[in-house]
């Protein structure tokens, strides 16, 4: 790879592939072990993507857009579909064409490009063209009162600081609950007023509107109606319930300022009693009214558990603990599956009406991520989880969800994604933020892999840095004499449809080409088009899939298994002589990937409760191939005197008395002193000038730190500790354990149980080795 390659190894496309070059056939690609997948980042920012201000032309066939790879015959005007192979003649406005003058979509090194299209027609015809071109974001928020005095404070004050920082033209509601729900008519001048549904029951979207008086009967109502044109939406709802920032905002802040927290009595060994699912369920009803098909979202600020009605995931009985991995595993959660199914309902009626769902949730025990995970998943939320609203991991993620500017999320919303690829490739489906649209096609594989059964899935809300894993299949028919057998080139199109953060409507289409390769002839070429950190990244996520859909799955065996079978497939050995064994450099970083994958958050899940097993999930299905691969293998730079920071060994060889150590491990950041250095810190040494350089070895993990803080989404945990304080275990806990383990002959020869569960680096190659070239 060339430097520029190994600085942005995703490019224009934001495409990574487990494998950069394909076999043939199914049987040749099941031999490879680790799936063909690629990683796309259907609308990651990149400063050479061009925007083509018309509409893409598209293959009278098969519809695939003109892109790099067509052929094109510019005396005829014809181009040459690379999918189908169909001939498509360019329309007249194509006419002045040439090699030396070609439009946006034809230039070699433009495999992206984004096409901004013209407004779709309002079906309202009383709206003007600038209201059409400009909808205004849309913001529930959904806040829960079961607090303590303290977080109710907390949240409120950063709950007024996102309003502030709201456009003008932003639209907001919000609904509070606790036992019951309340929905706050913001709309209504002098005092405040406010419907109040039950906890305890489900309601219907019917009841909801029929309620809030915007039935069907209502909807007529001919002054609100006038008043509700004129902001650009239909519906009388918007007028009372959700309103532009600008007009609102005092209103809002002075509602918080009187907001109480729950006043419903709880008795003592009681949790208090909270209706998270009705209360979702009324916002998504609200949002449906007034705005179905907008990139409105739902913000849900959640301190605890629900224990009322549809959605509850626990007894309000203290005594009973909140489901744990075990009683999961033990089928002994009585509550789960049931919530689960709500929440699975909840997220289709939100898809269904294009809305997204947002939860931070912030306690110190588990408040029900893992059953709400579906509805946020599918409709492409954020999540943060956090210990409390005063943590920095709440705030600062919280704040930036409001910020614009460069250091935006940039927030999109209504995305399609659609694949086109050549013929013989079929697509299992996706793992990450995203719901199956169910539209089949020849390109569909019969077995499905996260969202399948399609080529076309929805997004409800994506952001520059949402990623995606399209897992790829090849049809088993034999294809000796089908057309285009002859191109050794294979295509894969992915086409993003969205509307950007200013409701501009665009379309992403980027092509790209890989090489397939006859496998029997010369495996060397497809050594070469190995990722290493895709194809342990897809792994993981394939594996976590796995653990939560299929019973009684055994990671570890399987991620074991499957590393033998690569190793014995791609390793260099003589049979039965583990000592001559050695691997390509193309592979030679997959086993330690392995190896930390088996010991991550991601495999051993018992160390953690169901709830953060379920954010961690969330994020790494979401994240790019980079940030993904530091959740499963964390890394390690040491700052000491007399050398630049360098990468370290992830093992607790790197430890020493006179280094610092900074361990990014994404969900938390971790600056460990050694002994020596926490003593002259301690002493103030860094206060003197003479001990300037001191001075600055300090600071410099800091500001490396904050780098990495200031990027991310969710903000990170940051950990300062020092040698044998009690915080260091955040970073033992990540290091191999090589000085503990270091007798290799204990584990008998054959043995089926392959590896044990806690043993160093080194053992570990050793077992694989010794497996590899068993005969
Ligand atoms: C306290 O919890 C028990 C057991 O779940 C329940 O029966 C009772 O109604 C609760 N009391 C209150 C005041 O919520
Ligand atoms: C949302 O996207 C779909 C599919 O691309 C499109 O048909 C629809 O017009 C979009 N909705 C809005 C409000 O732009
Ligand atoms: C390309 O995608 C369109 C729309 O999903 C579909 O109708 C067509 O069959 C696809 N063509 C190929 C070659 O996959
Ligand atoms: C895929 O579609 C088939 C029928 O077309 C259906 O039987 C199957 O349940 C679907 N699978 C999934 C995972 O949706
Ligand atoms: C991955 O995401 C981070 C931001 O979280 C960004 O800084 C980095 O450039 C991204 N990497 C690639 C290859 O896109
Ligand atoms: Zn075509």
């Amino acid at each position: 790879m060339s430097e520029m390659a190994n600085a942005d190894p995703e490019g224009i496309d934001g495409v990574r592939m487990s494998w950069n070059v394909w076999p043939r056939t199914k049987v040749e690609a099941s031999k490879c072990v680790v799936p063909l997948a690629a990683s796309i980042a259907p609308i990651r920012h990149h400063p050479e993507i061009p925007t083509l201000p018309y509409a893409p032309l598209r293959c009278k066939s098969c519809s695939a857009v003109l892109n790099p790879f067509s052929r094109v015959d510019f005396t005829a005007k014809i181009w040459i579909c690379p999918f189908c192979y169909q001939r498509c003649h360019f329309p007249p406005h194509y006419a002045m064409i040439s090699e030396t003058h070609l439009p946006g979509e034809l230039y070699p090194q433009y495999t992206t490009v984004q096409y901004a299209l013209p407004q779709s027609t309002h079906p309202n015809p009383a709206l003007d063209s600038s209201q059409q071109a400009n909808p205004s974001p849309v913001f529930l928020f959904l806040l829960d009162t079961c607090m303590i005095e303290e977080e109710l404070g907390f949240v409120k004050s950063e709950l007024k600081r996102a309003i502030g920082l709201l456009p003008d033209n932003a639209l907001v509601g919000f609904v509070s609950f606790g036992t019951q729900v309340q929905v706050h008519e913001l709309g209504f001048s002098d005092m405040s007023k406010v419907y109040v549904f039950r906890g305890t029951k489900e309601v219907s979207k019917d009841q909801v509107l029929e309620q809030l008086g915007l039935g069907v009967g209502a909807r007529r109502v001919a002054g609100a109606y006038q008043k509700g044109v004129q902001n650009g939406f239909p519906n009388s709802g918007v007028t009372r319930f959700l309103l532009p920032a600008s007009e609102c905002e005092y209103t809002l802040n002075s509602l918080l300022d009187e907001l109480q927290t729950d006043q419903w009595p709880v008795s003592p060994g009681n949790r208090s009693s909270r209706c998270t699912g009705v209360a979702l369920s009324v916002a998504a009803s609200l949002l449906g009214a007034c705005l179905p098909g907008t990139g409105a979202r739902i913000i849900a600020l959640v301190g605890g558990p629900c224990t009322e009605g549809p959605g509850t995931i626990v007894s309000k009985d203290l005594s009973d603990p909140v489901r744990s991995h075990k009683d999961l595993d033990k089928d002994a959660a009585p509550y789960f599956k049931k919530a689960v199914k709500f929440y699975e309902s909840l997220a289709k009626q939100l898809v269904g009406q294009g809305h997204v769902l947002d939860l931070f949730a912030s306690a110190l025990d588990q408040v029900g991520v893992a059953e709400m995970k579906v509805a946020v998943e599918k409709t492409g939320g954020l999540v943060v989880l956090a210990e409390s609203f005063g943590h920095s991991v709440f705030k600062d993620s919280f704040k930036r969800v409001f910020e614009e500017g460069e250091h935006s999320l940039g927030l999109c919303f209504n995305g399609t994604l659609e694949i086109n690829c050549s013929k013989d490739i079929k697509i299992q489906g996706i793992i990450g933020p995203c719901t199956s649209l169910e539209k089949k096609g020849p390109a569909v594989a019969d077995t499905v892999i996260g969202e399948g059964n399609t080529t076309m899935w929805k997004m409800c809300g994506l952001d520059k840095s949402t990623c995606l894993t399209v897992f790829f299949d090849l049809s088993s028919s034999d294809r000796s004499s089908a057309p285009g057998t002859a191109n050794p080139q294979l295509y894969l199109q992915f086409l993003t449809s969205y509307q950007d953060p200013e409701g501009q409507s665009m379309l992403r289409v980027t092509t790209v080409t890989r090489r397939w390769i006859d496998t029997a002839v010369s495996s060397e070429e497809l050594v070469q088009g190995f990722d290493q950190e895709a194809a342990a990244v897809v792994v993981a996520r394939l594996t976590s899939l796995k653990m939560e859909m299929e019973e009684g799955f055994d990671a570890i065996r399987w991620l074991d298994r499957s590393l033998i079978r690569l190793c014995s497939k791609f390793g260099d050995y003589r049979k039965d002589d583990p000592s001559s064994f050695t691997l390509n450099p193309c592979f030679s970083l997959y086993p330690q990937f392995m190896f930390n994958l088996r010991r991550s958050q991601f495999v051993q899940v018992f160390n953690n409760s169901p709830d953060e097993t379920a954010y961690f999930r969330m994020l790494l299905n979401r994240e790019n191939i980079t940030n993904a691969a530091v959740m499963i293998q964390p890394s390690l730079i040491s700052y000491s005197f007399n050398s630049l920071p360098a990468p370290a060994l992830l093992d607790v060889a790197s430890i020493a008395a006179d280094r610092i150590l900074l361990l990014d491990s994404y969900f938390s950041v971790v600056i460990f002193h050694g002994m020596t250095i926490a003593q002259w810190r301690n002493m103030g040494y860094q206060n003197q000038p003479e001990h300037q350089a001191f001075a600055q070895l300090l600071s410099a993990p800091h500001d490396d730190a904050q780098i990495i803080i200031h990027e991310r989404f969710p903000v990170p945990r940051l950990v300062v500790c020092d040698q044998h304080g009690s915080q260091a275990r955040f970073l033992l806990a990540k290091l191999n354990p090589s000085a503990t383990y270091n007798n290799a002959q204990e584990i008998a020869a054959g043995s089926d149980i392959i590896f044990t569960d806690d043993v160093s680096l080194q053992v570990f190659f050793e077992h694989l080795q010794r497996l590899a070239v068993q005969s």
